[in-house]
């Protein structure tokens, strides 16, 4: 017998590496997204077919990270296994329309809809917040990518055209309706980045070095203003600020959400990309570039989006102005390609 998973991809409208900051996140879940069918086998043995790849994978359930893309898919069979809702391994089959490497969430969305494949064939009374929190360990603990707790959430909780504020230290949330004027836009850069290639550890670990400097988990509790006025070195300074400031800019952006202001949401996000740019160091020129035209060209916000060193921008455009701005956006930029509207 086989079980479904579904998860959509995530685009984070604001709160950028500050998930695992103690900060608060508001991404919104997209109607591109991924679809799991997987029958339960009683050997230990996982296979998996995927609509990216052009082979069926065979893995052995005891295996460790290899490098192969099917490792994704099993470290998330593991964990189902280890939390007793298969007891041997699996057929999966995938289906997904999120891009890889795109900063929009395409292994959080595996992981989820495996693991939630997997609640359904073991009947088990897991939460979407336990799996969510399941799915960040198969990612932390097996992948060793040391990412936050955001795109877990966002995947296993948010319905396509919502947004989600999430407190990050409690894991609270609020499911929010998308701005009704604008269209929230997705155009991916054509740089793609891996979050194994080392920049998005480095910059935890900057982060790291800040905490234990002021002595705190929650680097965003503190205000700019300390931060600023310490003896803390460069780089964590720099970061620390971008994580403090960054807090503040989303809970006004979710304020700014729930009143439909599309004025104070598209400011927030230009801040944020600047912050981005210059304190926390994670855009590239060619970013910077996508970002300033989508604004000259009549955007009321436009931020890079994701782990950065590459992949989509976000932006918000009043839905009449929508399909000029994005065609000349494009015509500007020939690399970049549009992936979808939230
Ligand atoms: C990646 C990580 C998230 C988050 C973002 C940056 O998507 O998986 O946990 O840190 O980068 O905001």
């Amino acid at each position: 017998m086989a079980f479904i998973g579904k998860a959509p991809g995530r685009v984070n409208l604001i709160g950028e590496h500050i998930d695992y900051n103690g900060g608060m996140v508001l991404p919104a879940a997209l109607s591109i997204g991924l679809k799991v069918k997987l029958t339960p086998r009683r050997d230990d043995t996982m296979t998996i077919a995927a609509n990216d790849y052009p082979e069926i994978a065979t893995r052995q359930m005891d295996e460790c990270v290899s490098g192969h893309w099917s490792d994704t898919a099993l470290g998330a069979l593991r964990q189902a296994r280890a939390l007793g809702m298969i007891a041997g391994g699996a057929d999966l089959a995938v289906r997904s329309t999120i891009p890889q490497g795109s900063g929009l969430s395409s292994s959080a969305a595996l992981i989820v809809a495996v693991l939630k494949a997997a609640r359904a064939a073991g009947n088990t009374a897991l939460t979407d917040t336990a799996l969510a929190v399941e799915a960040r360990a198969v990612e932390n603990g097996f992948m060793g990518v040391p990412c936050g707790i955001m795109d877990q959430m966002a995947v296993a909780l948010a319905e396509p055209g919502t947004a989600m504020a999430l407190n990050t230290a409690t894991l609270s949330y609020a499911l929010l309706g998308l701005p009704r004027t604008h269209a929230v836009m997705v155009v991916h850069s054509g740089l793609t980045r891996k979050l194994t290639d080392g920049r998005y550890g480095a910059r935890k670990a900057e982060c790291d070095r800040a905490k234990a400097y002021f002595g705190t988990d929650d680097l965003c509790r503190l205000t700019p203003g300390e931060i600023a006025a310490s003896a803390l070195e460069e780089p964590a300074r720099k970061r620390a600020l971008h994580c403090a400031s960054e807090h503040r800019r989303v809970l006004d952006a979710v304020a700014a959400l729930k009143a439909d202001d599309m004025a104070t949401l598209g400011r927030a996000m230009n801040e944020s990309h600047v912050s981005m740019r210059d304190h926390f160091e994670m855009s590239l020129p060619a970013i910077d570039a996508l970002v300033t035209d989508a604004l000259t060209l009549g955007a009321d916000g436009a931020r890079l989006t994701g782990g950065g060193f590459g992949g989509c921008i976000v932006a918000i455009i009043d839905h009449q102005r929508q399909s000029r701005w994005l065609a000349e956006l494009l015509s500007r930029h020939p690399a970049a390609r549009f992936i979808g509207a939230a």
